[in-house]
């Protein structure tokens, strides 16, 4: 290891908190704070939080089997549906049985390895831009020009380049979305579905507004053919499936779906990142030697020749990982490492513990890209490491958010340095996604 950065997570509580707390306390507003320390060394918590059992395991075997082994027994849980459905309706993310399984061989081709090659060309300008816009040395908001360059190439890549999703007023609308999604989620899975939430689900359901309008106005003018981009194709398969007015509903759903988890979950990595490699100049130095270097061959084999930044970027998804828990509910009875599960129980996956677990990981706080280092995969079992989940349901878009992430980061490093800024307390945030908490500032300076 080059030298020791222990970056910042929120402040551990040295006994865990009543099940009652966690819906009043810091943990209400943000998911990655007010766990206790014992939460990063036991395997297994059962709670009863008013009346519905939550089982937050942290055996990965246990994970193995809720995701991969017998994944067919763990659906989406229905309460969680039922409340991100105003948002992203019946598509891939929130469908389970026929549904998804329809949905999902519709996307997949279009996220096999071949078809994201062919997007380097369309990441490496929307890279080359977003350096355009920055000074040749001050502060910058990593997490801004992260979320607007993300979110331009979602746009570019799935919409065409739709100026309707490209705004910063987007941008605005569905940043509040996720946020009041998280927390009302979060009342959801607790059956506090009456609970009120002010200015923060106020500006949420504007932002679901303006994001269901603006992409049922885009779909329907595409027609029955959908057009020759990926929403075009999803758009056509859907109307082949399904009859004309489920078809369109479907489309929207998945527009949206798409649009919301493909943007925001990789600006993160990508604003973690810069973080990790500000706080650590060495490690920094040796992935821009590998970025200048690499950035002078064939564009659509980039980031095979980026190894080393590949390690920082699974080490940053380790520490901060964009979807730091997701929900599961247990169809029927089952046993997870020894543990009686009872049919409607719900099953939180949370990679913020598991990533962070000690005995999972050596130093688990510290980053440390030589964890990913070839030839070392066989020392951690194959979900104690889960930042795009695992088994049928792994996210579609991991190798689009790889690609992206190294094409932006090779790009940034080979124009600026980086530096902590002096003074800005950076602080993670957990909602639906990880985010920096008002931003990331970093000083940047010519090379
Ligand atoms: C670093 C970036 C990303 C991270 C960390 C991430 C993480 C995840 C995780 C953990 C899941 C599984 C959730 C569960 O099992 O409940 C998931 C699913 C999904 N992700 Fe991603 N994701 C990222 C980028 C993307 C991108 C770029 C797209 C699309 C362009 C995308 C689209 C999806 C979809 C559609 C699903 C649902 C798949 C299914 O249920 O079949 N994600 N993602």
């Amino acid at each position: 290891m080059a030298e020791r950065f222990v970056p910042v997570h929120p402040p551990r509580t040295a006994r865990p908190a009543a099940a009652w707390k966690g819906l009043v306390n810091e943990h209400s507003r943000n998911s990655v704070a007010g766990w206790s320390d014992a939460a990063f060394t036991e395997w297994h918590v059962r709670r009863n939080i008013l009346g519905i059992i939550v089982h937050i395991p942290r055996h990965p075997d246990a994970i193995e089997r809720v995701l991969l082994t017998n994944a067919a027994n763990y659906e989406k849980p229905r309460l969680v549906k039922k409340v991100i459905a105003p948002l992203i309706g019946r598509g891939l993310v929130s469908s389970d049985g026929e549904l998804w399984r329809t949905q999902r061989k519709i996307v997949a081709p279009s996220f096999a390895p071949g078809a994201v090659a062919k997007l380097t060309g369309l990441i490496a300008k929307a890279a080359e831009r977003s350096v355009a816009g920055w000074p040749a040395s001050g502060r910058i908001d990593v997490a801004r020009t992260a979320t607007d360059t993300t979110m331009r190439i979602i746009a570019e890549a799935l919409f065409s380049g739709d100026p309707r999703l490209t705004t910063s007023q987007a941008a605005d609308h569905i940043e509040a979305a996720l946020i009041a999604a998280g927390q009302v989620r979060l009342f959801a899975v607790l059956g506090l579905t009456w609970l009120k939430l002010g200015h923060v689900a106020r500006a949420g359901e504007r932002g679901r507004r303006f994001l269901r309008a603006t992409l049922t106005t885009i779909v329907r003018e595409r027609g029955t053919e959908g057009g020759d981009d990926f929403i075009g194709g999803v758009i056509r398969n859907l109307h082949t499936r399904f009859p004309a007015e489920e078809a369109t509903m479907l489309a929207v759903d998945n527009a949206a779906t798409f649009y919301v988890a493909g943007h925001e979950t990789t600006a993160n990595a990508l604003a973690w990142s810069a973080y990790l490699m500000a706080g650590a100049p060495q490690v920094q130095e040796r992935a821009r030697a590998e970025a200048v270097a690499a950035l002078s061959g064939d564009p659509e084999t980039l980031p095979e020749r980026l190894p080393y930044l590949r390690q920082i970027l699974d080490e940053a998804l380790r520490l901060y990982p964009p979807a730091p828990r997701f929900e599961r509910e247990a169809m029927a009875d089952d046993e997870l490492h020894g543990v009686p599960i009872r049919k409607g129980e719900l099953i939180s996956v949370w990679p913020w513990l598991l990533h962070r677990h000690r005995g999972l990981w050596e130093d688990a706080d510290a980053f440390d890209p030589d964890r990913f280092a070839a030839g070392r995969e066989g020392e951690r079992h194959r979900f104690q490491y889960i930042p795009f989940g695992g088994g049928p349901r792994v996210c579609v878009g991991a190798r689009f958010a790889t690609v992206e992430a190294l094409v932006i980061l090779a790009h940034w490093l080979a124009s600026r340095r980086f530096a902590l800024a002096e003074g800005f307390a950076v602080e993670p945030l957990g909602s639906v996604t990880l985010r920096p908490k008002d931003g990331l500032m970093l000083d940047v300076s010519p090379l």
